[in-house]
């Protein structure tokens, strides 16, 4: 059989499932097993989750390949600069998953600042002494300001919402911008020392690369003020996890709500007994909507790589 198309598996989610039946060229494999690799050599296009990490050996492993797609908006997981090098088309699935994206990380910061996870605990105790005045207090988010990593679509769209609650958004960004229109209103681009110092909130919406890899550690962490809550549904790498859990320890961190860790799906055991934390399992474009459009994308950009469409 000859495979144009090699795609990893589990390859499941709306739009993506029946690909294969499709398709009688295309071969749904396990990232990097043998039959993954044994079918390379003959792929044009690969289809890969941001879960496989593909390299540059892998490319030369493919002769044929013209197109690699990755079920993601984030393209951490791709040797790009080896794709670049081979002229190869990359197609990744930006738009679609801005809004969902932007939505997971209100509702983190909410349950976060208002104590939902404790309050439904006391709910379901069946221990619930009634209401009290001192009862699972939490934070009020109206007048306070909203840190957010990363001036690009969803960056601009959790600036929308934090804006609806009262909050008044500031932006870094690499872009030489001084100010960030996002849509409803415009916010001051500040650098990372002056906005670290002035967040009650700080959210994260940049790509993982070599300038953002790292760039929330320990010292950075320190400008936050007291109480600050972080807000991480980017990439793991851009936050350094232990010196986050240290200052949660300290009692310096209000809050730490991540849907990405650095290493995933390893999630560092020391996140399970920190206090005031969310942890969810990368759900940011978790919605059936945005992965039905994920997919039509990435069936799209693929077809039209390879001529004719896809899906
Ligand atoms: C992406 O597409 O990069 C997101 O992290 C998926 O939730």
């Amino acid at each position: 059989m000859s495979i144009r198309i090699l795609a990893t598996s589990p390859l499941v989610g709306p739009g993506l499932q029946d690909l294969g039946q499709r398709h009688p060229d295309l071969l749904i494999a396990r990232f990097r097993s043998p039959e993954w690799l044994a079918a390379l050599p003959q792929a044009e296009a690969l289809v890969v989750l941001l879960s496989d990490r593909l390299t540059a050996a892998d490319l030369d492993l493919a002769p044929r390949l013209r197109v690699v797609g990755t079920y993601s908006v984030g393209m951490d997981n791709l040797p790009m600069e080896a794709c670049r090098d081979r002229g190869l088309r990359v197609v990744n699935t930006p738009g679609v998953l801005t809004d969902a994206t932007a939505d997971l990380a209100l509702g983190m910061l909410l349950a976060l600042t208002r104590r939902l996870a404790e309050g439904e605990a006391l709910a379901r105790s069946g221990a619930w002494p009634g209401w009290a005045p001192d009862q699972v207090l939490g934070t009020g988010l109206a007048g306070k300001t909203c840190g957010i990593l990363g001036a690009g679509a969803i960056g601009q769209a959790f600036a929308r919402r934090v804006a609806v609650l009262g909050m008044r958004p500031l932006f870094w960004a690499r872009t030489d911008r001084t100010e960030v229109d996002y849509g409803t209103g415009r916010a001051p681009r500040l650098p990372l020392a002056e906005l670290l110092p002035a967040c009650a909130v700080l959210s994260l919406h940049c790509p993982l690369t070599d300038a953002t890899r790292g760039l929330l550690g320990a010292d950075r962490l320190g400008l936050l003020p007291a109480g600050a809550v972080i807000i991480n549904t980017a990439r793991g790498g851009i936050l350094d996890e232990a010196a986050a859990i240290r200052l949660l320890h300290q009692g310096t961190l209000g809050g730490v709500g991540l849907d990405v860790y650095d290493g995933e799906p390893v999630i560092q055991e020391a996140w399970f007994t920190a206090p005031r934390t969310l942890l969810l399992p990368h759900l940011g474009s978790a919605t059936r909507e945005t992965r039905a459009a994920m997919a039509r994308l990435l069936c799209d950009g693929i077809g039209a790589t390879l001529g004719g469409k896809l899906g």
